[in-house]
């Protein structure tokens, strides 16, 4: 229960996120499904997507309606054989989320797994692809979101193709703000949603996946719906979806990749997000909060922070706090520990940061006293 109506609200989550008034309007229009427009618009995105990749000569773009893990679902049971075998690397909740599915796919599954606070060793992904033949493609989330840590996607993506293995990379929270380019970094496909870096709205998600082996997946697929090889199949016929798609969620990313664009591109993004993201670590430690990660490992996207151990610290009171102040955070993922996560991706700048820090800050001081008053 809200205790005053905030004066704006600031969301600093991994997605949904704060996003411009600009894209939100172009949601305000409706669209026909079938309709040369619409269909222009979606071979538009697709264009555009495969671009930032750095992919528009190998690879292609197929959005899939929903969100972020339907595409990584769709990605997996469509992508990778039926007799195929999986190798996960794991660090956190999402690579875990990959092991779930492709087990519940009923296919065979290899993972390492590497402590929350550490990076992928690619190292250890050269042995395991060395060890065992039978693994035919590697998962990988780029940015782990549970934590923020980044994985060394380059590296690791030159040991799986030395290797001769597919690539599946989960972007989710990277895309948009982190440079990926498809020529220098080999990948076989690329996950992610328009409601992360690219700032848009919930509702779309999509592969960006190369063509040779797309072409080649035809009846891997165990679903329908999450088939991405048929959902190609009818974007290459006539340009349509095969299933009613979210034309105003469609609508709003295009505008969201305009923005992206004027902005300067995944550079600029990228150092907007960095910059937020020292502002918040440094003012955060000024305060007493502890960094989960080593200053090295952060993708820069979130900060995960160490629960306070002290007697005046309770989560949901520090939620609520800011959130009667408009400042929206996360609570924490990690399996090992008390954490809370501040995003610093989504239509936001230095200033908003300054302004959520702000309601910390209030927090600190008002807290304890008003525990001790309590007790
Ligand atoms: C790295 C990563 N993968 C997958 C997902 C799942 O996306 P969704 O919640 O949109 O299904 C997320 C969501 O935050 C994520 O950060």
């Amino acid at each position: 229960m809200l205790e005053t109506a905030p004066v704006k609200t600031l969301l600093l989550t991994p997605g949904p996120l704060t996003t411009t008034e600009m894209t939100r309007a172009a949601l305000n229009r409706d669209w026909g499904a079938r309709d040369g427009d619409f269909i222009e618009l979606s071979k538009r995105i697709r264009r555009r997507l495969t671009e930032i990749a750095g992919a528009a000569d190998t690879h292609t773009t197929i959005p899939i309606q929903g969100s972020g893990t339907f595409a990584v679902e769709a990605t997996l049971q469509t992508l990778m054989p039926r007799s195929g075998r999986l190798l996960v690397l794991i660090n956190g909740t999402y690579g875990r989320r990959i092991a779930e599915i492709t087990r519940r796919l009923g296919r065979s599954v290899a993972t390492i797994t590497a402590p929350e606070n550490q990076a992928i060793d690619p190292m250890a992904v050269d042995r395991a692809l060395a060890d065992d033949a039978a693994i035919t493609d590697v998962a990988l989330v780029h940015c782990e979101t549970t934590s923020g840590i980044l994985n060394p996607l380059e590296s690791i993506a030159c040991v799986v193709c030395r290797h001769s293995r597919r690539l599946l990379v989960d972007a989710m929270s990277s895309f948009g703000a982190l440079p990926i380019d498809g020529g220098r970094t080999p990948f076989t496909a690329l996950i992610a949603s328009a409601n992360k870096c690219l700032e848009s709205v919930p509702g779309v998600a999509f592969v960006i996946a190369e063509v040779g082996y797309l072409s080649q997946s035809a009846g891997n697929a165990t679903s329908l719906s999450l088939d991405l090889y048929d959902q190609w199949r009818a974007f290459e016929a006539d340009g349509q979806w095969r299933f009613t798609p979210p034309v105003q969620v469609v609508a709003a990313l295009d505008k969201a990749l305009d923005q992206l664009e004027s902005e300067g591109g995944v550079a600029a993004r990228g150092a907007r997000y960095r910059r937020n993201y020292e502002v918040l670590v440094e003012e955060m430690k000024a305060l007493g909060f502890e960094p989960y990660l080593q200053p090295e490992l952060p993708a820069c996207v979130l900060a995960t922070f160490r629960e306070p151990r002290e007697k005046w610290f309770e989560f949901e009171q520090f939620y609520n706090f800011l959130r009667n102040r408009g400042v929206v955070i996360y609570p924490g993922k990690l399996a090992a520990e008390p954490s809370f996560r501040i995003g610093c991706i989504g239509a936001i700048d230095e200033a908003d940061i300054r302004y959520a820090i702000a309601a910390v800050a209030e927090f600190t001081r008002s807290a304890p006293l008003t525990r001790a008053s309590a007790g």
